[in-house]
């Protein structure tokens, strides 16, 4: 969940029901030659990510994924292609198309070749955009199985006390079931926040929290920029070496290479903008200890984390994925807010493609 800060004014916020909500990305873009199997992939993500309150990177951006279509920057329909593969391991082409469509091909590959072997990983080139990393974790704790996925972006990160931006936001994304307990699900940029939040701010005319961003002689900056120059660039985890900074920068540099180098699809520094690659993983619990035993511990160490007393005037101590599943909670009920100005550009879109509307 974003931070209170970050949230549409009550009085500025027009609600949509995640259901109309999916027809309508689906709609749009099969107006535009996506397959309807691939359209349905994307509107489950984009959902899925608005539901969970992860407005960043939800139904929000629908248009921002049209145009690219529309310009030719994504390729549809995209063909995806297997380019090497092993019992446990393999390599996909994108296609140059939708990033979703690819990130959830290779989970459900990754969770496949688990199955049959224990793990299985994926690494894809060739990609775009996948949205909210978590959510592909999310499709192999499903299945009783922990999921790990990561995404490489063009550049807006720079290297501990570097002058330019050389690293993408570069999240990472793992989750794990539990049995009584919600799963645990960390779903991470390795900068210090999501870009999109840097943008959210913009949007709602807020400023950003001293340490989110630089500027190129490393002073900080709040007010946030309208657009990615090389005059400014995010601050990798922890901003600061004593707040620990080299652990983000190279925790990003590992996605780099998980995504970027293993694939072959490239690191940060030099995809084409728009461009990402991604890695997933699976591993079948089943393999290493009884399931029921596994979900029994991590309800334990869930609770445990739960229970820890909190300082005066503090919030309760949460775990990953509680401010998402507690968003959702709400969210199914009461629907997804969005800026009215927000709303009405996808309207007008739909309008414009001539597409029925949902919302
Ligand atoms: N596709 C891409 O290229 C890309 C790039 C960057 C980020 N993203 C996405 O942006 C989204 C936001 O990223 P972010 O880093 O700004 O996330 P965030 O800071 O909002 O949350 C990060 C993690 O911290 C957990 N968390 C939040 N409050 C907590 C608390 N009090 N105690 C314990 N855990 C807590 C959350 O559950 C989450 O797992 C993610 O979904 C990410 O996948 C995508």
């Amino acid at each position: 969940m974003a931070f209170d800060f970050l949230q549409v004014p009550e009085q500025e916020a027009v609600w949509v029901a995640g259901a109309a909500l999916r027809h309508q990305i689906e709609a749009l873009l099969q107006a535009l030659a996506v397959p309807a199997e691939h359209a349905q992939i994307v509107a489950e993500i984009l959902t899925y990510a608005s539901l969970h309150g992860v407005d960043t990177h939800g139904a929000g951006n629908i248009l921002g994924y049209c145009g690219a279509i529309e310009q030719g920057v994504y390729t549809v329909p995209q063909r995806l292609e297997i380019v090497s593969e092993s019992a446990t391991t393999a390599l996909l082409d994108a296609g140059n198309g939708l990033g979703f469509v690819s990130a959830h091909r290779a989970m459900e590959l990754s969770i496949e070749k688990a199955r049959a072997y224990g793990v299985g990983m994926v690494s894809v080139r060739n990609g775009h955009h996948i949205g909210m990393a978590g959510f592909y974790p999310m499709m192999a704790v499903a299945q009783d199985m922990l999921g790990v996925a990561v995404t490489n972006a063009t550049p807006s990160m720079r290297p501990l006390h570097g002058t330019l931006p050389r690293l993408g936001t570069n999240p990472i994304a793992f989750g794990a079931p539990a049995g009584q307990e919600r799963p645990f699900l960390l779903d991470m940029a390795t900068t210090t926040v999501a870009s999109g939040k840097i943008s959210l701010a913009r949007r709602l005319g807020v400023p950003i929290p001293a340490g989110w961003a630089v500027g190129v002689d490393g002073e900080l900056i709040t007010e946030p920029p309208a657009q990615r120059t090389d005059q400014w660039m995010q601050t990798p985890l922890g901003n600061t070496h004593e707040g620990g900074g080299h652990k983000g920068y190279g925790l990003a540099v590992m996605v780099d290479i998980l995504c970027g180098v293993l694939s072959g699809g490239g690191f940060s520094a030099q995809m084409q903008p728009g461009q990402n690659m991604t890695w997933t993983m699976a591993v079948d619990i089943a393999r290493f200890r009884p399931l029921d035993e596994f979900k029994a511990m991590m309800d334990e160490m869930i609770r445990t984390l739960h229970a820890t007393p909190t300082a005066p005037g503090e919030q309760p101590v949460l775990v990953a994925g509680d401010p998402e599943f507690d968003a959702a909670a709400i969210r199914q009920e009461r629907g997804i807010p969005f800026q009215r100005a927000q709303y009405e550009a996808i309207v007008a879109g739909a309008q414009r493609l001539g597409v029925e509307i949902f919302i």
